[in-house]
């Protein structure tokens, strides 16, 4: 699995903390994949996407410690760290199943605009927009704020097997609406899932607000056939 942060993926993982509490799921030969990472913060900051994602999610399962995998952003070797993450997601077989929020620019994991489309993991700069976005987990101190994240790449992403993009609330209703209905373009990384065969969105009315097929939508998923799943 490759997992997102931020607040849209966290009833995700509450439900699928309730499946393992209730023994109908277990993670223990699953892989965990983080999206990005902060470059910068001290080793357990609380505020770096790993100790968010045990925080949140990876302490209340069966998760062996050893099975969960974030890029490496210490200096040393920083130059390097894109491509080790890449070998490591290769030699487990890759993602099967990739959770995605949506930054409020268009971005998936940290791919701001502009990113490739192809991009593989590395080092990013953050945009003014997301930085200011994320300011909140950071006492709303700007200059807390990393400059610096190591993030799998839009072509990483596509490369896994089912993408499932969450987003809530009227903030994310405009780039939900360009990546599900605008033009393919690096300029919304987001519209990259446009070229994947398995993706799924979803929604509340909020963040669809903006779709102009919306209707089309609903009706098409009323309809689904039985035996055609999401
Ligand atoms: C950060 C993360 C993304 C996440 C985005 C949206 O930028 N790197 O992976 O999708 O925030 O966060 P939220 O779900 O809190 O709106």
């Amino acid at each position: 699995m490759g997992l997102a942060t931020g607040s849209s993926p966290l009833a995700t993982y509450a439900e699928l903390v309730r499946r393992y509490e209730g023994e109908e799921i277990s993670f223990a030969a699953v892989q965990v994949f983080l999206l990005d990472e902060y470059v910068g913060l001290e080793a357990g900051d609380p505020q770096s996407y790993r100790a968010f994602i045990e925080r949140e999610f990876i302490s209340r399962i069966d998760l062996p410690k050893e099975n969960l995998h974030s890029p490496d952003v210490a200096d040393a070797g920083l130059e390097t760290s894109g491509d080790r993450y890449e070998s490591t997601i290769a030699a487990v077989g890759g993602i099967d199943l990739q959770l995605l929020g949506i930054g409020t620019d268009g971005h998936i994991g940290f791919n701001e605009p502009s990113s490739s489309l192809g991009s593989r993991t590395r080092l990013k700069t953050l945009t003014a927009a997301s930085r200011a976005d994320n300011a909140r987990f950071f006492d709303n101190n700007l200059d807390q704020v990393p400059r610096h994240v190591v993030t799998q790449g839009v072509g990483t992403i596509l490369d896994a097997g089912h993408l499932v993009l969450t987003a809530t609330g009227p903030d994310k209703a405009g780039p939900v609406a360009r990546a599900i209905e605008g033009p393919l373009t690096a300029m919304v990384p987001a519209s990259a899932l446009q070229l994947h065969p398995h993706a799924t969105v979803v929604l509340d009315d909020a963040a669809a607000s903006k779709l102009e097929l919306a209707d089309y939508y609903r009706e098409t998923f009323a309809g689904k056939p039985s035996w055609q799943s999401v």
